[in-house]
């Protein structure tokens, strides 16, 4: 499957994805570094990129979960401050990161599962 493939790839070359991912979001968006002004440790972005890794893969695979966990995230975040409109920029950085990490490496196949699976979450 090339969404998981894209992520074995990616901890392959970079090893843990998670300070790439949020070093992307706070260049593009520095006004989100203060949704996690109460991550001191990183914990708490490693843990939801995870899950985020997690929810995207199974989307991709056809599971049905996936769209009811983003219902529930939306539900969950809004009452931590943080909007559902969001949701697609977040994606969007964890995207445009793992292609930059892949390099030479990313595949078109890599790059169409990424877009639809986007695509699907975006449609939730
Ligand atoms: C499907 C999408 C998402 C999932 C599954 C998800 C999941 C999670 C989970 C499980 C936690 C708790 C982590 C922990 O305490 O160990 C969390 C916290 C958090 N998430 Fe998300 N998240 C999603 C989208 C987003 C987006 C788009 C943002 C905004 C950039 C965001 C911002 C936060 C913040 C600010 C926290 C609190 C961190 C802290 O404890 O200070 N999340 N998320």
């Amino acid at each position: 499957m090339a969404l998981a493939a894209s992520l074995e790839l990616v901890a392959d070359r970079c090893g843990d994805p998670t300070p790439l991912v949020y070093d992307r979001l706070f260049r593009q968006q520095p006004e989100m570094r203060d949704l996690f002004v109460n991550d001191h440790g990183s914990a708490a972005r490693g843990h939801m990129l995870q899950m985020v890794l997690e929810t995207l893969t199974n989307m991709a695979e056809g599971a049905a979960w996936p769209a009811n966990m983003i219902r529930a995230e939306r539900i969950n975040h809004d009452q931590i401050g943080v909007p559902f409109d969001i949701f697609a920029t977040f994606f969007s950085v964890v995207h445009e990161t793992f292609r930059d990490a892949a390099g030479d490496a990313w595949t078109p196949d890599m790059e169409t599962a990424w877009t639809t699976v986007l695509a699907t979450a975006a449609s939730v």
